[in-house]
């Protein structure tokens, strides 16, 4: 099995600062080791659409990175931009991944409306915002994490039929 390169992006102003501990990119960088994900770069960055922006292209046009994840900023307060950010570089939106997520954490939360994160591709590079706490990063991200695999091989071109695993 191919290694996946992933990125996992934090947003967080606080945690940019050094105010507060970043605990769910480590979770995130756990969690997708078990489908075989090698962390290639992670990074912790305040809530500032350019700079989003301007990181998942980096990272996607220029490092070779397979799949990146962000978490927090897709709410609704006013400082929430990813999704904007997301949404604004993505050439392909993926929105089942964010469907089924959102779908999924109504089980556990009804704030689960609240987040507007989104799905899609760039290149050959998958993209995926989840929310920001460590309860809600790992509810989301459990949640998806048996197609990422297969998401991944498809956005490279593979051609292996879809129902022969
Ligand atoms: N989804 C799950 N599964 N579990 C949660 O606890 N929290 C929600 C929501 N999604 C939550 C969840 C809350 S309280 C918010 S405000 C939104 O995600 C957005 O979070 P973010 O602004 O940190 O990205």
């Amino acid at each position: 099995m191919e290694v996946i390169k992933i990125g996992v992006l934090t947003l967080s102003d606080k945690g940019s600062i050094g105010a507060r501990e970043d605990t769910s990119g480590p979770l995130i960088q756990e969690m997708l080791s078990s489908i075989g994900a090698n962390t290639t770069i992670s990074r912790i960055i305040p809530d500032q659409q350019n700079l989003i922006q301007d990181t998942l292209v980096d990272w996607a046009d220029n490092k070779n990175i397979d799949l990146i994840v962000t978490t927090g900023g897709t709410g609704v307060s006013p400082t929430d931009v990813t999704p904007e950010a997301t949404r604004k570089i993505i050439e392909k939106e993926v929105p089942g991944i964010s469907e089924a997520m959102r779908m999924a954490s109504m089980q556990k939360t009804p704030n689960a409306m609240l987040s507007r994160g989104i799905s899609g591709i760039r290149g050959t590079c998958l993209i995926i915002n989840l929310p920001g706490s460590l309860k809600a990063a790992r509810e989301n991200l459990e949640i998806i994490l048996p197609a990422l695999s297969h998401a991944v091989y498809k956005i490279k071109g593979g051609t292996k039929d879809c129902g022969s695993e």
